[in-house]
């Protein structure tokens, strides 16, 4: 292609960051699903990669509250960018969704961010396996690949408890009669009373893995679901002999909590204290800006170090992949267990991410 005859983009496209972004449309996609379509307050070219993740901050009940979401739309329509929520009933960000965020809400979200993706890891053949509300990152890969007349022969395995709760069954479809290299299969757990289903149905299993995609063994495979679903995965693929290094997966685990309960508190006090003071290990976790610090048990992350001293650390995944929590360590070392939610340079810095930190020794943090 000629470059004197192209046009370089004047539209700004997003970065990395913090932006705010005005909810443009709300889609009830089932029961206890609903989508969030996103656009900038002026034109924003949202480029990501399908599959990354956005962290939302919201202000519920006069409190921040972090959560990270898949962007489920493809950059490939990039004016705009979708969330698909499920609803929690008991959780407090997806509920808060659900019940407040409409068309011409305003909220700031952080990112894009994230590792599991479809095009960090390109190839020619590809299995997807969701579970539930796991179909996001996947949903925005086949998206993505659909709209760009990729050359990528794809097999969309989605489990869903029932057949009312199948999120994107007639896109599923309609990109399946439109492309010969798209092929979705839809297996329920069950049907309710009232219900049909005459598809695969239970739990994915060898049999129905040999059947939907004989040749699985030599596809990249993309994996999101809940836990036990993505262990149930990996144990037929490493029965099978499976090269795990082309197998990827996101896990969507919820917050964990930080704070403990009275319970659990005096649990562990009475633990401690039963022990021989000689085999009682503890670090003193100071931050320098608010002047706190505090003793934690070691195995206790910098993070809870906070919690006990009411200092409010920004913390989504709680999981070290959305990079939420990160702050400066000014002294002191500590091993972190993350994944993927700080760079090489971060680290050089001297950043860590205070969720999955864990001191050595004393440690002093930029807090
Ligand atoms: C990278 C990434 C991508 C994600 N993408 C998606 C996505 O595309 N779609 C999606 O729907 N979700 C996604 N998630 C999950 C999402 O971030 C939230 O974890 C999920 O929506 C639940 O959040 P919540 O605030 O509603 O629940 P939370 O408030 O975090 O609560 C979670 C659970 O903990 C229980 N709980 C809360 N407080 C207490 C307490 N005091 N005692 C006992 N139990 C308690 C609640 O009952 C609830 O069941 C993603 C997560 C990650 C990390
Ligand atoms: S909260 Fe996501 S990396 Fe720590």
């Amino acid at each position: 292609m000629n470059a004197a005859f192209m046009n370089p983009i004047n539209t700004q496209t997003w970065m990395n960051g913090r932006h705010v972004v005005r909810c443009i449309k709300v889609i009830q996609e089932t029961w206890d699903v609903k989508t969030f379509c996103f656009m900038a307050q002026s034109p924003v070219m949202f480029f990501f990669k399908p599959g990354q993740f956005i962290t939302l901050e919201l202000e519920i009940n006069g409190e921040q509250v972090m959560r990270s979401y898949t962007i489920s739309s493809s950059p490939s329509v990039p004016y705009s960018f979708s969330i698909t929520v499920k609803k929690d009933p008991r959780g407090q960000g997806s509920s808060w969704l659900h019940d407040n965020l409409d068309e011409g809400g305003e909220i700031a979200v952080h990112g894009p961010v994230g590792n599991f993706n479809c095009i960090d890891y390109a190839a020619e053949k590809i299995l997807m396996l969701s579970g539930g509300v796991g179909v996001t990152p996947l949903m925005s890969m086949a998206r993505w690949f659909f709209d760009t007349s990729g050359d990528v022969d794809i097999v969309f395995v989605h489990s869903a408890r029932a057949p009312k709760d199948i999120i994107f069954h007639r896109e599923l479809e309609h990109m399946d009669s439109r492309i010969p290299n798209f092929n979705p299969s839809i297996i329920c757990e069950g049907y309710d009373i009232g219900e049909t289903w005459s598809g695969y149905t239970g739990y994915l299993n060898d049999a129905m893995l040999n059947l939907i995609s004989p040749d699985f063994m030599d596809r990249e495979i993309f994996c999101c679901g809940p836990a036990a679903y993505m262990n149930a995965v990996k144990d037929i693929l490493i029965r099978h002999g499976y090269p795990m290094e082309h197998y990827h997966e996101e896990s969507f685990n919820s917050t964990p909590l930080d704070v403990m309960d009275d319970a659990e508190e005096l649990a562990e006090q009475a633990h401690i204290e039963a022990l021989d003071p000689s085999d009682v290990v503890q670090y003193s976790v100071s931050f320098d800006k608010t002047g706190k610090s505090s003793n934690i048990n070691a195995g206790e992350t910098v993070h809870e170090a906070a919690a006990k001293l009411g200092l409010h650390i920004p913390k989504a995944c709680g999981m070290g992949i959305c990079g939420t929590c990160k702050v400066m360590k000014v002294s002191g070392d500590v091993s972190m267990s993350h994944n993927g939610g700080i760079t090489d340079s971060d680290v050089e810095e001297g950043y860590i991410l205070s969720c999955c930190s864990v001191p050595n020794g004393d440690v002093v943090v930029d807090f």
